[in-house]
């Protein structure tokens, strides 16, 4: 900073926001979130934390669009050269209708949560993106990062092998359903499902049953032990909450490990309970941060920066409670 001759302070974008000190050109490639609302995202935080420390000259924003204008959104930020959204609350599913094609995930899930706009460049569509000229046919392909992100957290945060393993699944609404799925399709030992709602487990598992006829799917809490619990309701986003599980019915000492999607508040009474338990516990930053890794690695073609795309999301969400 320096002093101006009126006695306030100048101060240089550099001195404030370091990582941000690259003009935006005409070259600067651009994407985005959709939702509706979006104030509260951290993705703007983790993706242009990311593109900073990898020295892209790459934005990342957050658009709030209404449920009936997402169609105009996604083809306008694909003929204006967006490399690629993502979509959060309520577009998941509707972009799955509106997307050109599909990967198998978000076609299983029923929902996307990534788009990567490609052009046709030599009789070949690429990506990433069509930042630049998009003069030529266009077409936005849809993509699901969540369901891949719930193992990665398991696996990466937790040091829990989904594969063979035993799982109690709490909470059979969106969230729930697609952490049932994708843990089904990677061929989980045994899940239990317990929902608030049993008709609703019901109806997960006997879809499950017939999808995956290997798996072992059970409506109901485990008898013995298992690896690994889940909370996939929205039970303990307020502090009056109750526990999502029947402490008469379980124990969370019964598992080695609890995994919360729940990530603000940081601790849940889920996670508090888990841990005194003697589990080994992780909140549902990791799940943000795996699925933003991944879309970035799609829209970029590099490695996305773990480290620094966690440190940003932290500092986003907690960074004013400490
Ligand atoms: P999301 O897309 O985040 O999963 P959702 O589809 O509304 O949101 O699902 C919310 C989930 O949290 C459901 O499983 C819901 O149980 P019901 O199907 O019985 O509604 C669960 N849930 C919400 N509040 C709960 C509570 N107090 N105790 C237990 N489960 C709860």
């Amino acid at each position: 900073m320096r002093a101006l001759a009126n006695g306030a302070e100048a101060t240089t974008l550099a001195a404030v926001q370091p990582a941000f000190a690259r003009a935006i050109s005409p070259a600067t490639r651009l994407c985005a979130v959709l939702g509706w609302p979006v104030r509260h995202s951290a993705s703007p935080a983790m993706h242009n934390a990311a593109f900073a420390a990898l020295g892209m000259d790459w934005r990342y924003v957050a658009h709030a669009v209404k449920p009936e204008h997402l169609g105009e959104a996604l083809r306008g930020a694909c003929r204006l050269g967006y490399a690629g959204v993502n979509l959060t609350v309520p577009h998941k599913s509707e972009a799955l209708r509106l997307v050109d094609l599909a990967d198998p995930v978000s076609t299983t899930l029923q929902a996307v949560n990534t788009v990567v706009f490609e052009a046709l460049r030599d009789g070949e569509w690429t990506s990433p993106g069509c930042a630049g000229a998009c003069d030529g046919p266009v077409r936005m392909h849809g993509y699901n990062t969540d369901a891949d992100a719930l193992l990665r957290a398991l696996r990466e945060d937790l040091a829990i092998e989904p594969r063979a393993a035993r799982v109690l699944l709490l909470g059979a609404g969106g969230a729930g359903q697609a952490a049932a799925r994708r843990l089904a399709d990677e061929g989980v030992g045994e899940l239990h499902l317990v929902n608030r709602t049993e008709a609703k487990a019901e109806a997960l598992a006997r879809e499950l049953e017939a999808a995956h006829p290997a798996v072992d799917v059970r409506v109901g809490y485990p008898a013995g032990d298992i690896e690994i619990v889940i909370n996939a309701t929205s039970s303990g986003l307020r502090s009056d909450d109750p526990l999502p599980y029947d402490a008469a019915r379980f124990s969370p000492g019964q598992a080695d490990a609890a995994y919360d999607m729940i990530y603000r508040p940081a601790e849940t009474p889920f996670l508090r309970g888990a841990k005194s338990a003697g589990c080994r516990t992780a909140n549902g930053v990791g799940m943000l941060l795996y699925q933003g890794a991944a879309a970035f690695e799609l829209w970029t073609g590099r490695s996305a920066p773990i480290d620094v795309m966690r440190g940003a999301l932290e500092e986003e969400i907690y960074g004013g409670m400490r």
